[in-house]
C-alpha cells in the first residue's frame, strides 16, 4: 500500500501526561506535521501545533472522558461505545492518533459504518483512554474487531488481552462468533494468540468429557478456524478420517496449562451494560 512508504511526519506527541513516541506515518494535515511534535487534547483528540493552543483549549474542553456511553465499568476501568456516525470528528481524530501505532490499517476519514470501544483508566482528573478497538456495525465477514490499539505507556500490562476480550464478550451478547479482520499485525497477532491459547485451555481444563470444535467455538465466541488454528499451534489436535479431533490427555492438559495458565485481568460479563443493536 502506497502508505507503508510514507515517512514518519510527526516524531512525538504529548497526550494528558505522556510524552509518546511515535511509530509510522500519519496522514494530520500537512500544516500540522511542519514541527516534531503535536499536542493533542487527550479527552477530545483534538490535535495542535503549540502547547499554548492546548493550554487555551483545556480550558474550554468540558469532556473528562470520551464522548459516547459508558458500557462497562469495573474498578477503575470502564468502556465507552462511540458510534462514527454520532462523534465523526472524534472518531476521525481517533483513526489519525491509531495510524501513529500501525502500519498497514487504514481507516481516518470513513468512520460512519463503525463503532469504537474505548477503555478508559479512571483517576481524580478524568477517565483517561488506554486503548480502543473499532468495529464494522455490518460485517459481512464476521469480523468482531477491526481495529485494536494500545497507547505505548499502557502496553504489555494485560490492556490488548482486555480489549480482545471485550469484543469476544459482545459477540457472545450477540449470539455470533467472530474473529479479527485480517491481516493483523505481527504484535496483534501474538495477542491473539495469547488470549486464544489461555480461553481454550480453561475450557479444555473445566469442560471434562467431550468437547467438540464447534462446541468450543460456541462457548468463546471464537470462529472454529482460529480455534483449530490455535488447538493446532499448541500440538492439540490431529485430523483423523478427515475430521479435526482434539488430542489431549490430563498430563499434556496440565503440562500446557503449567506453561500458559497466568493470572490476567478479565472482563466481567455482568458489569457489561449493553443491548446489541436491532
Ligand atoms: N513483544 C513481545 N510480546 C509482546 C509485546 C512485545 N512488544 N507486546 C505484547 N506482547 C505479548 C504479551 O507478552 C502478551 O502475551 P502473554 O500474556 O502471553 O505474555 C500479549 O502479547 C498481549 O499483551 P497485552 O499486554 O495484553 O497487549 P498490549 O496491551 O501490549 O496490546 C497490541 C497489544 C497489539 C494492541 C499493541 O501492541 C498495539 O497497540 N500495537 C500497535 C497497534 C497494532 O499493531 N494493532 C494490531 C493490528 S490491528
Ligand atoms: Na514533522
Amino acid at each position: 500500500h502506497e502508505e507503508i512508504t510514507k515517512v514518519k511526519n510527526i516524531n512525538v506527541i504529548e497526550l494528558g501526561r505522556y510524552e509518546i513516541d511515535t511509530w509510522y506515518f500519519s496522514p494530520y494535515p500537512e500544516e500540522f506535521t511542519k514541527t516534531d511534535k503535536l499536542y493533542l487534547c487527550e479527552f477530545c483528540l483534538k490535535y495542535m501545533k503549540k502547547k499554548t493552543s492546548l493550554k487555551r483549549h483545556s480550558l474550554k474542553c468540558d469532556l473528562r472522558h470520551p464522548p459516547g456511553n459508558e458500557i462497562y465499568r469495573s474498578g477503575n476501568i470502564s468502556m465507552f461505545e462511540v458510534d462514527g456516525k454520532r462523534n465523526r470528528i472524534y472518531c476521525q481524530n481517533l483513526g489519525l492518533l491509531a495510524k501513529l501505532f500501525l502500519d498497514h490499517k487504514t481507516l481516518y476519514y470513513d468512520v460512519e459504518p463503525f463503532l469504537f470501544y474505548i477503555m478508559t483508566e479512571y483517576d481524580d482528573r478524568g477517565c483517561h483512554m488506554v486503548g480502543y478497538f473499532s468495529k464494522e456495525k455490518e460485517s459481512p465477514d464476521g469480523n468482531n474487531l477491526a481495529c485494536i490499539l494500545t497507547l505505548p505507556p499502557y502496553q504489555r500490562k494485560g490492556f490488548g488481552k482486555l480489549l480482545i476480550s471485550f469484543s469476544y464478550e459482545l459477540s457472545k451478547k450477540e449470539g455470533k462468533v467472530g474473529t479479527p479482520e485480517k491481516p493483523l499485525s505481527d504484535l496483534g497477532l501474538l495477542s491473539y494468540r495469547s488470549y486464544w491459547t489461555q480461553v481454550l485451555l480453561e475450557i479444555l481444563k473445566t469442560h471434562k468429557g467431550n468437547l467438540s470444535i464447534t462446541d468450543i467455538s460456541n462457548i468463546s465466541a471464537i470462529r472454529t478456524e482460529d480455534v483449530i488454528s490455535t488447538l493446532q499451534s499448541l500440538n492439540l489436535i490431529r485430523y483423523w478420517k478427515g475430521q479435526h479431533v482434539i488430542h489431549i490427555t490430563p498430563k499434556t492438559l496440565d503440562d500446557h496449562l503449567k506453561i500458559y495458565a497466568k493470572q490476567t485481568s478479565k472482563i466481567d460479563p455482568k458489569c457489561i451494560h449493553w443491548v446489541p443493536p436491532v
